[in-house]
C-alpha cells in the first residue's frame, strides 16, 4: 500500500466541513496531523466546538487547534442562514465535547507541524484561508515544505456576491497571499462543487445505510440542503469541502485545468473575486490546478463507501 498522505485540515465547520473530515478520517490513505480552525461561517469558539464534537462522534483522536478570530484587514462576515447559529444546526450532539482542544494557537501549530515534518505535508483549507495566509507569513521557510494547498473556494460566479464566493471573500487579502505563495493550489470553486449536489436519491441511499455516522450525516444534509432551498431555491445542497477530500482519496473523479488565478482585493463590486484566467488572456504564469468537472457516480460512490 502506498504511504499515507499527511494533511492538515484547516476548516470552519460547518455542514459540508464536518463531511469533508469524516471523508478523511474514514480513508486509509490520509493520515491527518491535525484540524485547525477559522472564522468563518461562524465565529472561531463556535467552529472549534463543532471540529470537536464531529471528533468526538466519530472517535476521531488528532490535535484540534483554535485559529484566527478574524480576517486579516476586513470585518467579519458570518452565514448563519446557510449553517444555523450554532454553525452546524440539525444533528443533534452533546453541549459540550469531552475532546479539548490543544494549547497552541492554530498557525503556530501549522508551522511547528510542517517545520518538523520528515516529509511534505498537504493543507486543506475549507473556509477562509486566514490561518494559511498567517502561517506563510509569519514563517516563510514552511513553503518549501507544503505539498499542495488543496482549498474549497472561488469560482467564475459567487454565491455571497454576485462574482465572489463566501470563503474567499470573507478574507481576500488572506486568499491574495495564498494564491501568490509559490505553493501549488489546487482549487475547488464553486464552478464544480455546484455539480456535487444533493438529490433526494442520494439522501435515500445515505439515509438507508443506518450507522451512527450515516444518520449524522443524513441530519447534516437534511439541514444543509432545507437552508439551500431557503436562500438559493437549490434543490439540493453543494457538498462544497468534501470535493477536496474527495480528490485526496481519488483525483481521477475530477477534471482540471491549469490556469492563472488572481484575486480581487479592490474591487467596488467584485471584492473577493477570483479571477480565472480560462482562456489565457493574461499571459500571466498559470498558478492554479483549477477543478471544473466532476465524476458525480464515482463522487457519491466514495461518499456512501465511507460511510457504509
Ligand atoms: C463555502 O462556504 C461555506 O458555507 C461552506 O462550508 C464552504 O466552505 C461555500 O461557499
Ligand atoms: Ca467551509
Amino acid at each position: 500500500m502506498r504511504e499515507k498522505r499527511k494533511v492538515i485540515l484547516d476548516c470552519d465547520p460547518g455542514h459540508d466541513d464536518a463531511i469533508s473530515i469524516i471523508l478523511a478520517a474514514s480513508s486509509d490513505q490520509i493520515q491527518i496531523e491535525g484540524i485547525t480552525t477559522v472564522a468563518g461561517n461562524v465565529d472561531v469558539e463556535k467552529t472549534t466546538l463543532n471540529a470537536l464534537k464531529v471528533c468526538d462522534f466519530i472517535g476521531l483522536d488528532v490535535p484540534v487547534a483554535r485559529g484566527a478570530e478574524q480576517p486579516l484587514v476586513k470585518t467579519r462576515e458570518f452565514a448563519p442562514d446557510i449553517h444555523g447559529d450554532s454553525g452546524l444546526d440539525g444533528p443533534e450532539l452533546p453541549e459540550v465535547p469531552k475532546k479539548m482542544m490543544i494549547d497552541q494557537h492554530a498557525v503556530d501549530f501549522i508551522i511547528e507541524r510542517l517545520l518538523d515534518s520528515d516529509g511534505e505535508i498537504t493543507l486543506v483549507p475549507t473556509g477562509p484561508l486566514t490561518n494559511i495566509a498567517l502561517a506563510i507569513e509569519k514563517e516563510p521557510a514552511i513553503v518549501g515544505k507544503i505539498r499542495e494547498i488543496v482549498l474549497m473556494g472561488g469560482g467564475t460566479f459567487g454565491n455571497w456576491t454576485p462574482t465572489a464566493e463566501f470563503n474567499i471573500y470573507v478574507d481576500a487579502e488572506a486568499a491574495n497571499v495564498v494564491f501568490n505563495s509559490g505553493v501549488p493550489v489546487t482549487m475547488f470553486g464553486l464552478d464544480v462543487t455546484h455539480q456535487a449536489i444533493t438529490t433526494p436519491a442520494i439522501l435515500q441511499e445515505i439515509s438507508s445505510i443506518g450507522t451512527n455516522v450515516s444518520k449524522f450525516v443524513g441530519d447534516l444534509l437534511e439541514f444543509f440542503t432545507k437552508t439551500y432551498k431557503e436562500v438559493f431555491d437549490f434543490e439540493g445542497a453543494p457538498i462544497h469541502d468534501a470535493c477536496t477530500v474527495a480528490y485526496l482519496i481519488d483525483e481521477s473523479i475530477f477534471e482540471f485545468e491549469t490556469v492563472r488565478v488572481d484575486i480581487e482585493t479592490k474591487g467596488e463590486f467584485t471584492y473577493g473575486t477570483t479571477c480565472v484566467d480560462r482562456l489565457h488572456v493574461t499571459g500571466r504564469k498559470p498558478n492554479v490546478k483549477f477543478a471544473h468537472g466532476i465524476n458525480q457516480e464515482k463522487f457519491w460512490g466514495l461518499l456512501i463507501k465511507a460511510l457504509k
